[in-house]
């Protein structure tokens, strides 16, 4: 566009230098020429003109989405592999250092155990943490949120480490955001309940913090639960979980569904150590 306008001044201007009588002095068109040659030519660069943004700029414009969606495509593709190397450095599945969440959460981030103060620590499966929070009924901007303050902050009282520079950990905001490009590719949909049967989904998702007795472990004694909440206290717990910054938190348990839940719940009440009224 600019260059058209450049070659139409530049004709223009090189007439005028062509002719030694100031054009004030010079005689105009003729009525003729006027309303012939010279208005049919104004016409046909005007038509002309037109007829380019007319077309030119509606194709840029329908064009513009999909460049800018291929854009995007490719720069999160490159930040996920910078995210892949950051969460499981080297690439060799046996080293790892460096930062190395997978030393915690696993290589596809299936989770993991260590030992921690004393407890046994569970960290948290990362492939179904869109998932879960979704089951809980977070939405898609508090859980993007949440995944962020959670690698920036860490958890202070838990293992998981502080990792954002503004925090005095040592990731800068590009890196952490490529670690969320990365835990985004790897989400699946958590599984839903594989029993009906209470004691069974207790040992296989709570025993690891709350014991296999449920005495207790980083989750508290829960064979007194009853006397400290209400069945619909206990049943919110477990359906919402809490969300703790600063000590261990009760992931949410939505997600198996409500009969699951169900289930947990009448597990618990049977293993109180005062009778539930
Ligand atoms: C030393 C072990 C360890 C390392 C290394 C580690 N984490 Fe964690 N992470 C944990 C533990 C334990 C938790 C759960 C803390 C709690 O109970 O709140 C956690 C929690 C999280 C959560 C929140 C999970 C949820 O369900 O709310 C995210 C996201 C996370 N880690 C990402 C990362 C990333 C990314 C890295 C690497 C930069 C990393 N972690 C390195 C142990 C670790
Ligand atoms: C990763 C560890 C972890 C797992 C797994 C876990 N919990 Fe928890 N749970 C906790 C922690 C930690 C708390 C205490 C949270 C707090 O103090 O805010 C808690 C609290 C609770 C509470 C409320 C206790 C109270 O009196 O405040 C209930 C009920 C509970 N969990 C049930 C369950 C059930 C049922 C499961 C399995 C489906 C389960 N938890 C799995 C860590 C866990």
């Amino acid at each position: 566009m600019g260059l058209i306008a450049i070659l139409i001044g530049n004709r223009f201007l090189s007439k005028r230098k062509q002719s030694l009588v100031p054009p004030a002095l010079r005689p105009g068109p003729s009525d003729e020429e006027l309303e012939r040659r010279f208005f049919i030519r104004q016409l046909a660069i005007g038509g002309f003109l037109t007829l380019f943004m007319a077309v030119f700029l509606p194709a840029y414009f329908l064009r513009e989405p999909v460049r800018l969606h291929e854009r995007a495509v490719e720069f999160s593709a490159a930040s996920v592999s910078r995210g892949a190397d950051l969460f499981a450095p080297t690439g060799d599945p046996n080293n790892l250092t460096a930062v190395g969440c997978a030393t915690c959460h696993g290589l596809k981030g299936e989770g993991g155990v260590r030992q921690f103060q004393g407890h046994t620590y569970a960290e948290p499966p990362l492939k179904y943490i869109v998932g879960r929070y979704l089951a809980s009924g977070r939405n898609e901007e508090d859980i993007k949120q949440l995944i962020r303050d959670a690698i920036e902050r860490g958890r202070p009282g838990t293992p998981m480490p502080t990792w954002g520079l503004q925090f005095g950990g040592p990731l800068n905001a590009e890196q952490v955001d490529d670690l969320i490009a990365f835990v985004y590719s790897i989400q699946e949909k958590p599984p839903t309940a594989t029993s009906a049967n209470g004691k069974a989904l207790f040992q296989e998702n709570c025993a690891i913090c709350h014991g296999v007795d449920a005495k207790g472990g980083i989750g508290p004694n829960l064979t007194i639960e009853f006397q400290r909440l209400t069945e619909d206290q206990v049943r919110q717990t477990i359906m919402g979980g809490r969300l703790n910054i600063n000590r261990p938190s009760m992931p949410s348990w939505a997600f198996l569904g409500s009969d699951a839940v169900d289930a947990l719940v009448n597990f618990l009440k049977s293993v109180q150590r005062m009778p539930v009224r």
